[in-house]
C-alpha cells in the first residue's frame, strides 16, 4: 500500500472536546421574551473566546444561563443544552457551576461597598477550603493588581470605576476557575483603564492557563483580545470565526469597529449594511 493510500485510509484527527459547548441553547424571560434563540457556540481550553453584540441582543442572558443565574431574573432555559467537558451542566444550581470552576464576572463590577479590598477577596474564596491556597491566591491577586495592595483595608464601595473593576476580577480569581466568563469588563472605563485590564486578562488567560469567554460590546477590545469570536443580534449568532478573520470582515469594519468604506451618511451607510449582511438570519 503506498503512503498516499495509507493517509487516505487513516482515522481522522481526534476532535477535541471544547470545555464548553452550547447547543442549540434557547433562553425566554418572564415565559414569553425570548431573548436568546437557538445558540450553538463552543470554547476550546486555553483560549480566549469572544461574544461580541450591540445592546440588548442577549450577551449577558447566555451568561446567566451559563453560570445558572437566570430564575433570580424570572429567565428559564426553555430548550438546548451547556456542556462542561462534554457534560451536560445545564440543571445545575449555580454554586454547583462555581465547585465545577466557571466563575462569572458579572457586568457592573458588583463587589461588596461595605466590604473591604481584603474582605472581598476572602469572600469570593467561599470554595476553597484549603486555607493556604486561599492565601496564596491572594498573593497571586496582588501580583496581578498591585494597586489592590495599597487599597486592602478600604472600603470597596470608595473606590474607583476601574479598581472596583480590577477587584470584581480579581474576585473572580480568587477561585482557581478554569473558565473566567467577563462582562463587558471594559464598560464606563476611561481608555488608560481599559487598556490595563485587557493586559491583565491577556496575562491571566496565559500565564495562569485560564479559558476566558469575554463579553464586549467594545469590538476593538473583543477582537484585540480573543482568539476566536461570535457576534450576536437579535438572539442569534450571525457570525463566527478566527478574531483575527472576523477583524477583517467589512461588515463589522463598518459597523463594530466604525470604519466607513467610502459611504458619506450614515444611512447610505445602513442601506449599504442591510445588502451585504447576508450571513443574518
Ligand atoms: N430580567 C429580564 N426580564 C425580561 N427581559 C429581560 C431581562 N433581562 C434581559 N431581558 C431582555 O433580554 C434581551 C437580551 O438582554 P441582555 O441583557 O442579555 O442583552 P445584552 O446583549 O447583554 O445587552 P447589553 O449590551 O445592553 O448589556 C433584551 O431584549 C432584554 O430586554
Ligand atoms: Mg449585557
Amino acid at each position: 500500500m503506498s503512503q498516499t493510500e495509507v493517509g487516505a485510509t487513516a482515522a481522522p484527527a481526534t476532535v477535541r472536546t471544547p470545555l464548553l459547548e452550547l447547543k442549540n441553547l434557547e433562553v425566554t424571560y418572564n415565559q414569553v421574551v425570548l431573548a436568546v434563540r437557538g445558540v450553538s457556540m463552543e470554547v476550546q481550553e486555553g483560549t480566549v473566546c469572544a461574544l461580541l453584540g450591540a445592546n440588548g441582543a442577549g450577551k449577558t442572558t447566555i451568561l446567566r444561563a451559563i453560570s445558572s443565574v437566570l430564575t433570580s431574573q424570572d429567565g428559564e432555559v426553555t430548550d438546548g443544552t451547556i456542556c462542561l467537558d462534554g457534560d451536560p451542566i445545564t440543571d445545575l444550581a449555580a454554586d454547583k457551576i462555581v465547585r465545577r470552576g466557571i466563575c462569572h464576572v458579572p457586568e457592573g463590577r458588583q463587589v461588596f461597598r461595605d466590604l473591604t479590598v481584603e474582605e472581598n477577596l476572602r469572600a469570593a474564596a467561599f470554595t476553597l477550603t484549603d486555607r493556604r491556597k486561599v492565601e496564596s491566591r491572594l498573593e497571586m491577586v496582588q501580583e496581578y493588581f498591585p494597586k489592590l495592595t495599597t487599597l486592602w483595608k478600604g472600603k470597596a464601595g470608595y473606590l474607583s470605576g476601574g479598581e472596583q473593576q480590577m477587584l470584581a476580577l480579581g474576585r473572580g480569581l480568587m477561585l482557581d476557575p478554569r473558565l473566567l466568563i467577563l462582562d463587558e469588563p471594559s464598560l464606563g472605563l476611561a481608555p488608560v483603564m481599559v487598556d490595563e485590564i485587557t493586559r491583565i486578562v491577556t496575562e491571566v488567560s496565559r500565564q495562569e492557563r485560564v479559558t476566558v469567554l469575554l463579553v464586549e460590546q467594545n469590538a476593538q477590545i473583543a477582537l484585540d483580545l480573543s482568539d476566536y469570536c461570535y457576534v450576536l443580534e437579535n438572539g442569534r449568532i450571525v457570525l463566527d470565526g478566527r478574531s483575527s478573520e472576523i477583524a477583517e470582515n467589512q461588515d463589522i469594519k463598518e459597523f463594530y469597529l466604525g470604519a466607513s468604506e467610502g459611504s458619506s451618511t450614515n444611512y447610505a451607510a445602513i442601506k449599504h449594511y442591510r445588502r451585504r449582511k447576508r450571513w443574518m438570519s
